[in-house]
């Protein structure tokens, strides 16, 4: 089966990858020539544990190869999948452009018959414009051609990301044709292996399904954090809770870990898509908009509560931060908790010092030079005022305390992700606060 998938970001490339490992002829396209000559020779753009192995082994296989031209490759494949950005337009509404050109250049070129895929999350209705988009321009060449289109939103977590791919838990296509079910089917037959399910439905159900999805693991996560912030107040212990509730086997135990909020290329941008999408449809999703407004509040967490610690008194003090990254795994810092807070701390005049295992590039980047990006985590901690965990990255899970409390001005630890023992750091002689206890 040949396959081309356009768009070689975070998902196309894992995509295309995985379909190469089951034995597809895939060739990966992306208008970043750059980018592509990179890929060629096995370079990945992006830190994804064991992606790299697998697109050495497939190129090497011949069954993945890379191009800047989709027009070229469409005469030879039977499926296009479209796996280009789809990012957020100012009023929270997801960008189409690329997608929409993919369709554009499909149409235009396309000599027999193809299966168009959605892979980039788009908003409910986008296959259709997809469809219309792909007509019109079949339309100006004075040709109909038939193709299919179908959506096929992706779950990668990052991090996870081949393991999710290989081993879904499920596969959601929607279609509207046999010939386009039947495709499907076939492509996704080696995973059948895997005794997981691939879910046929419509379009618009498939769609949605993926904006629903992500907005329900939001809003579990903003929903423990307020829980979290509850028990505080209240005395309790968030995680005792967290375990109580999770035992429960419709709640389950995924999923519901307070922390210094949400952050990422997903959560935040398909809560503010569906938002957006259900007020142009003139409903209002008032769940969802607390979701976002609890989520903005919980990224300070950590400031407010060094604040507090320290009575407002910042000024000059030194703050060491253990990760940046939006969550362990990954060099990805979109919407990570660590730009709130160093932004937060800069205002209030502190001086940073910070360290994370693969984002400090993406960070200097970002930031630029305005702190100290440190050695290792221990570099991190000299002479700090404080430190906040901000990602929890595994090396940070068992550090050395007792030269950690040598080593910081203060040793007080903000553990933003609830990952240490409390009885532990006391008895290291290290002051302790973390989230909901
Ligand atoms: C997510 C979805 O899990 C995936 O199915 C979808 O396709 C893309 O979005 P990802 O963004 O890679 O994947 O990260 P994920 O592991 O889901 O974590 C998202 C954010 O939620 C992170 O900032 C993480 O720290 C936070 N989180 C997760 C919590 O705060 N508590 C939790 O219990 C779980």
């Amino acid at each position: 089966m040949n396959i081309a998938i356009v768009g070689t970001g975070y998902v196309g490339l894992v995509t295309g990858t995985c379909f190469a490992e089951t034995g597809a002829n895939v060739i990966c396209i992306d208008t970043n020539a750059a980018k592509i000559e990179a890929l060629k020779k096995g370079v990945i753009p992006i830190y994804e544990p064991g992606l790299e192995e697998m697109v050495q082994r497939n190129v090497k296989a011949g069954r993945l190869t890379f191009g800047t031209s989709l027009e070229d490759c469409l005469d030879q494949v039977s499926i296009v999948f479209t796996a280009v950005g789809t990012p957020p337009n100012e009023d929270g509404s997801a960008d189409l452009k690329y997608v929409l050109e993919v369709a554009r250049t499909i149409g235009a070129c396309m000599k027999r018959y193809v299966l168009v895929v959605t892979k980039s999350t788009v908003p409910v209705g986008t296959a259709s414009k997809v469809k219309e988009v792909i007509r019109r321009e079949q339309a100006a060449r004075g040709v109909e051609i038939p193709f299919d289109v179908a959506s096929n939103p992706e779950f990668l977590k990052e991090g996870n990301a081949i393991n999710d791919f290989m081993t879904p838990d499920r596969v959601v296509v929607g279609v509207e044709s046999d010939k386009a079910r039947e495709l499907m089917t076939k492509l996704y037959r080696p995973f059948l292996l895997n005794n997981f399910r691939v879910i046929f439905m419509d379009i618009p159900s498939a769609e949605m399904t993926k904006y629903a999805a992500n907005s329900m693991l939001a809003t579990r996560i903003s929903f423990m954090n307020d829980i979290a912030n509850l028990c505080e107040l209240v005395g309790a212990d968030v995680n005792m809770v967290r375990s109580g509730i999770g035992s429960d086997t419709r709640i389950g135990r995924k999923f519901l870990y307070p922390g210094c909020g949400y952050g990422g290329s997903c959560f935040p941008k398909d809560v503010k898509a569906l938002i957006r999408t259900a007020e142009e449809h003139g409903y209002s999703m008032r769940v969802l908009k607390m979701v976002e407004a609890v989520n903005e509040d919980q990224k300070d967490i950590l400031f407010r509560k060094l604040s507090a610690y320290y009575q407002g008194d910042l000024k000059g003090r030194t703050i060491a931060l253990w990760g940046l990254a939006f969550k362990p795994e990954t060099d990805d810092m979109r919407e990570a908790p660590a730009l709130v807070l160093i932004k937060k701390l800069q205002e209030a005049g502190c001086l940073i010092r910070a360290y994370d295992p693969a984002a400090m590039d993406e960070a200097r980047r970002r930031i630029g030079d305005s702190i100290y990006y440190a050695k290792d985590m221990y570099d991190a901690l000299l002479d700090a005022d404080a430190m906040l965990m901000v990602t929890e990255w595994k090396e940070f899970r068992l550090p050395a305390w007792g030269v950690i409390r040598k080593t910081m001005k203060h040793p007080v630890i903000f553990d933003g992700r609830n990952i240490y023992d409390p009885h532990e750091l006391a008895e290291a002689g290290l002051v302790y606060h973390c989230i909901g206890k």
